[in-house]
């Protein structure tokens, strides 16, 4: 029998070529632009334009890739009653998996060509905000409101859960996570999409593949994770006390680690530097100390282990306000771009994944009878 070597968690193999994204140590790239440079000077609907039609979109562009979202706002009634059908307690992640699985079966755009799989990228932007809109507001004894035109993506998602405008440093914030979460190259969740793409499959069965895989907690779940951990402390001090225990036992502390950084996560920076200025403005600076209470010893190991982008962006969430279980599929809201992006990478140029396993089962042997066994 022919034995091979596994390499657990495919880690250091290289799965396929991509034009999208490029993770490295020293930079992160969305189509040759650093994150840092679109941080600072785009907003997530350039993001996405940039990451599904292959480009920044001019003036004209923006406006139309703007207007096509808008119109795609608004989920037919029967995904509504769906939603309201669920059980109150089911995680918002599960939620998001079936509404968009099911909104699949009123898609609007139809055909499999480039212009069409684009166009279906845009919608489900659309349809996952509308989701998680629908099912807090439902949860909240509201009834699901109609989209406003000509609103960026994150004022969008602020104004579909709470029914008013939101206040400009909301937005902004809100913006820059979904900028940061956009796209990360061959991730568990996106390498789940693409999988599931390179068997001919559909689009909204990869993206539904794909929120499941990002659910885990090793994976996006660990915002939410992260958040749920700072929660738990009353005092720096409680928390230095609880992470030198936690390091004695090599307990994983959510929202650090990182399959291939291992100088820290660009991400984490910027978004780390955006929420300390919101903290001092919301007067929360007692949460910061909590925060660094569990990162400085993390950091200063003699393996340093660095915060990734969940770490703060669990406490950015939190300042802002919003609820916990929203923090994962607000993440959707965004990855959704990234997702579609390498679905319609790989459907330009396929070949369907089938890697090989490594056998370390029992040894060639004979079936014995039912009644002998
Ligand atoms: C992201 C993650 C899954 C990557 O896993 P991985 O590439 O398989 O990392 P490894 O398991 O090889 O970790 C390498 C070492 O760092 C340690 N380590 C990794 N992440 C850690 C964490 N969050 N807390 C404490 N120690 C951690 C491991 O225990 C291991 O130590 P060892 O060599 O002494 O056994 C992992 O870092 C993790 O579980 N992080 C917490 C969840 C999280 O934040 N996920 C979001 C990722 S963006």
């Amino acid at each position: 029998m022919t034995t091979f070597v596994a390499n657990p968690g495919l880690e250091g193999i290289v799965a396929s070529d991509t034009d999208i994204c490029c993770v490295d140590q020293g930079k992160l790239l969305y189509r040759g632009y650093t994150i840092s440079d679109l941080a600072e000077h785009v907003d997530f609907s350039e993001v996405a334009h940039l990451l599904i039609y292959g480009d920044l979109p001019n003036k004209d562009q923006l406006a139309s890739f703007q207007q096509l979202l808008d119109s795609y706002h608004g989920l037919p009634r029967p995904i509504i009653e769906m939603i309201r059908s669920l059980p109150k307690d089911a995680p918002m992640m599960d939620v998001l998996r079936s509404g968009v699985s099911m909104a699949g079966h009123f898609d609007p755009t139809k055909g499999e060509s480039l212009d069409d799989l684009r166009k279906r990228s845009v919608w489900l932007l659309a349809v996952s905000s509308d989701v998680v809109a629908a099912r807090f507001r439902l949860l909240n004894g509201k009834e699901p409101v109609r989209p406003k035109s000509g609103l960026s993506h994150a004022a969008q998602i602020l104004y579909m859960a709470h029914g008013t405008e939101p206040d400009e440093t909301s937005t902004r914030l809100l913006d820059l996570t979904l900028v940061l979460y956009a796209e990360h190259e061959f991730n568990a969740s996106t390498f789940t999409a693409r999988v599931i793409g390179s068997t001919t499959s559909d689009m909204v069965s990869a993206v539904t593949g794909a929120i499941g895989a990002l659910k885990g907690p090793l994976h996006g779940g660990a915002n939410e994770r992260a958040m749920e951990l700072i929660s738990r402390f009353k005092s720096a001090e409680e928390a230095a006390t609880w992470v030198q225990e936690a390091l004695a036992r090599k307990e994983r502390v959510m929202g650090f680690g990182h399959r291939v950084y291992k100088n820290g996560d660009h991400r984490a920076h910027i978004l780390e530097c955006e929420m300390r200025k919101l903290a001092e403005q919301k007067g929360r600076m007692d949460m910061v100390a909590i925060y660094d209470a569990i990162k400085d010893p993390i950091v200063g190991k003699e393996r340093p282990i660095y915060p990734n982008v969940d770490y703060p962006c669990g406490l950015t969430y939190y300042l802002l306000d919003l609820p916990l279980d929203l923090y994962t599929p607000l993440f959707v809201c965004s990855r959704m771009s990234g997702w579609c992006a390498h679905f319609i990478e790989q459907s330009q140029n396929n070949r369907i994944y089938r890697p090989l396993s490594s056998y370390v089962g029992p040894k060639e042997r004979s079936v014995t009878a039912v009644a002998q066994r």
